[in-house]
């Protein structure tokens, strides 16, 4: 581990408003001449420094810095097929977040490949590559609609009296994710009132609403360097538990990491989407 850096030093890509005042909208789709994602806002480069958690994995919880860290193997490996991959590797996955949490229904509701290939600008669904934009995944109305949307009608107003979560489960697949890791920023360094704005994503049939996040100078940023794939991060992307300081949220995004050894292959991840109850 000697040869772990402590910290990094990386460009991330914050957001800044639309300069007329109207609501801010992304394009899920990028434009496959440009690869830039259609939007109304402009990003904002701002260089931060990235603490790395190897050996000090266990300093963060889903509770207190809204991600954790863990290991477990996956017994479904290949990750070619989505109707496999729903088979198998979804009962699996949902497991092990019940587990972890100590929820009492955990529900799946999408998952997204991600494979880096450097100047291809198709980000079509099959050919998605990692996000280089600091985001959280859903708002506080589009987590409430997700409920609505893949819970049977007579489960979620019950279920949405009790506490419930958004839970990404992300790993690397085939190998060490050394390029292109994923940066988490610590919820107690957050400040969910003034960092965060509800931004409309526009799908081809359907409008989606995520946050995206004004860049604060108390942000402190994290990762794992070198995650294997038989290592996982929870994402906390949303919590109806919002008092006694409890994380309700992670800012994420992937990031270019100059300690990237000479060499490594790029990044291929998973990551799952899950709602989660508590009785
Ligand atoms: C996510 C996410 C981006 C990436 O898992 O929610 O934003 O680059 N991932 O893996
Ligand atoms: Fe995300």
């Amino acid at each position: 581990m000697s040869d772990q850096p402590h910290s990094v030093t990386a460009q991330l890509l914050y957001f800044t408003p639309p300069k007329d005042g109207s609501k801010p909208y992304t394009n899920v789709n990028a434009d496959p001449t440009t690869g830039s994602r259609r939007s109304n806002w402009e990003p904002e480069p701002h260089t931060v420094e990235i603490e790395n958690l190897r050996g000090k994995e266990d300093s963060v919880t889903l509770d207190t810095a809204g991600f954790l860290f863990g290991r477990a193997t996956a017994a479904h490996k290949a990750f070619t097929n989505d109707a496999a991959i729903e088979a198998e590797y979804y009962p699996e996955s949902i497991e092990l977040v019940k587990k972890i949490t100590g929820a009492s229904r955990a529900v799946v509701f999408d998952h997204t490949i991600r494979r880096r290939r450097p100047g291809e600008f198709d980000d079509s669904p099959q050919k998605r590559q990692p996000v280089p934009a600091v985001h959280v995944d859903q708002t506080t109305a589009s987590s409430i609609a997700r409920v609505h949307r893949h819970l049977p009608p007579e489960d979620a107003p019950k279920l949405l009296e009790r506490r419930f979560q958004i839970i990404n489960l992300w790993r690397p697949i085939s190998h060490a994710a050394y390029d292109w890791p994923l940066a988490l920023c610590d919820f107690r360094t957050v400040d969910p009132q003034g960092d965060l704005v509800p931004t409309d994503l526009l799908y081809p049939d359907r409008k989606g609403e995520t946050n995206s996040v004004k860049f604060s100078p108390n942000h402190r940023w994290k990762y794992l360097r070198g995650m294997e794939p038989d290592e996982f991060v929870l994402i906390k992307c949303f919590d109806s538990k919002s008092e006694d300081g409890t994380a309700i949220l992670t800012p994420h995004t992937a990031f270019p990491d100059p300690s990237t050894p000479e060499g490594s292959p790029l990044r291929e991840s998973i990551e799952l989407r899950l709602l989660v109850f508590y009785e």
